[in-house]
């Protein structure tokens, strides 16, 4: 079977999934939340998807959890069987296989962060949750956190998975999207100490200490059988990664000028990779250049190796950016270049571009 569909959504530095069967069209969405929903609905719309459950990945605290706004459709959630929330829900365990149309995944413990957290396993990728994320483990200092559960869960349950197995968190910070299980073994600081109990020693935080009134009104809502949503979202009531990540890099950008001389002179198209996803692909794009929607970059990564320097675009250099920065840190690309302002850009200079709809 191909790769998984996969949809990455990032909102206010939460992220979730749309993971769905390339067969059947069934999907799963990973982590929905509050203000996002029609964006979740319209995408699958347009990739002709079913939305066959919802899975919480954990009790959020940081932000409201959408999964109400689905079941009221019939569609069933899926959480951790430990969970305190007070909805009809299916209870997962460990080791449980899932299905999504003929994709088969396995269901993770990696409590911690909550003790309800729970990773999917399976395709290639992992769903993280909030555990493992890209440079850094989740905070453990709300009610029920558990630093040092936390880390010997995430070394016990995810460092052991294969290392070319993506790694998809529940939070993105630093402008990189996805990581994976050999990189994150590599550069993770979170991972260098020598148990759970030297790592909960370092963060010098207590179980409790997050919470706040916002969060705290969060966990009302998140646990409670059929809450009172609002139709806006919010901003997130608190950053989920504990101290000590680091992640930062350098891009090199250009502009269209400097991006057309070197367009004259590629080695060849997968040389300048077009994140964009492929219907806006279709309707407009640069000469010579490889389509892979950001989503799914990940999928493609051996392909990408080799090429330096990778030229990386989109519709205004902001997906592009993120491409670039995610790559890089991977070691996939050493030299990651972005397009400033993108096909935008490329394309108020006059510069060719072909598959433009017929006016
Ligand atoms: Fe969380």
């Amino acid at each position: 079977m191909s790769h998984p569909i996969l949809k990455i959504i990032s909102s206010d530095g939460c992220q979730s999934y749309l993971v769905g069967c390339p067969a059947t069209r069934a999907c799963l969405l990973v982590d929905p939340k509050v203000g996002r929903e029609s964006i979740y609905t319209s995408m699958m719309q347009h990739y002709g998807l079913e939305l066959a459950a919802v899975l919480d990945t954990h009790t959020h605290a940081d932000h409201l959890s959408a999964a109400t706004k689905f079941m009221g459709a019939g569609v069933p959630l899926w959480m951790s069987g430990s969970t305190q929330v007070k909805r009809e829900l299916k209870g997962l365990e460990h080791g449980q296989e899932l299905a999504v149309g003929e994709l088969r995944f396995q269901v993770l413990e990696v409590p911690g962060h909550t003790p309800d957290s729970i990773a999917l396993f399976g395709h290639g990728l992992v769903v993280t949750g909030d555990s493992l994320f890209i440079g850094g483990l989740a905070r453990a200092d709300f009610v029920g956190s558990d630093a040092e559960l936390l880390y010997n869960s995430v070394r016990a349950r995810l460092l052991n998975l294969p290392g070319d197995t993506l790694v998809l968190p529940g939070h993105g910070y630093n402008d990189l999207l996805f990581s994976t299980i050999d990189c994150e073994r590599e550069l993770n600081p979170c991972l260098r100490f020598v148990d759970g109990a030297a790592y909960a020693a370092s963060l010098d935080c207590s179980p409790g200490a997050g919470n706040s009134p916002a969060v705290d009104a969060n966990l009302v809502l998140n646990l409670h059988a059929s809450p009172e949503l609002p139709e806006s979202p919010g901003n997130a009531a608190a950053c989920c990664a504990s101290p000590g990540g680091s992640t930062a890099v350098t891009i090199e950008e250009i502009g269209p000028f400097e991006a057309k001389t070197i367009h004259a002179g590629l080695s060849g198209p997968e040389q300048w990779v077009d994140v964009r996803d492929p219907y806006e692909y279709e309707s407009g794009r640069i000469p010579g250049t490889t389509s892979i929607p950001l989503s799914e970059l990940g999928f493609h990564l051996p392909r990408l190796r080799g090429h330096d320097p990778l030229y990386l675009s989109c519709r205004s250099g902001v997906r592009s950016m993120t491409a670039a920065k995610t790559l890089q840190r991977l070691g996939v690309a050493s030299h990651p270049v972005n397009i400033g302002g993108g096909i935008l850009g490329w394309q108020e200079q006059g510069f060719p571009i072909e598959g433009l709809p017929a006016t």
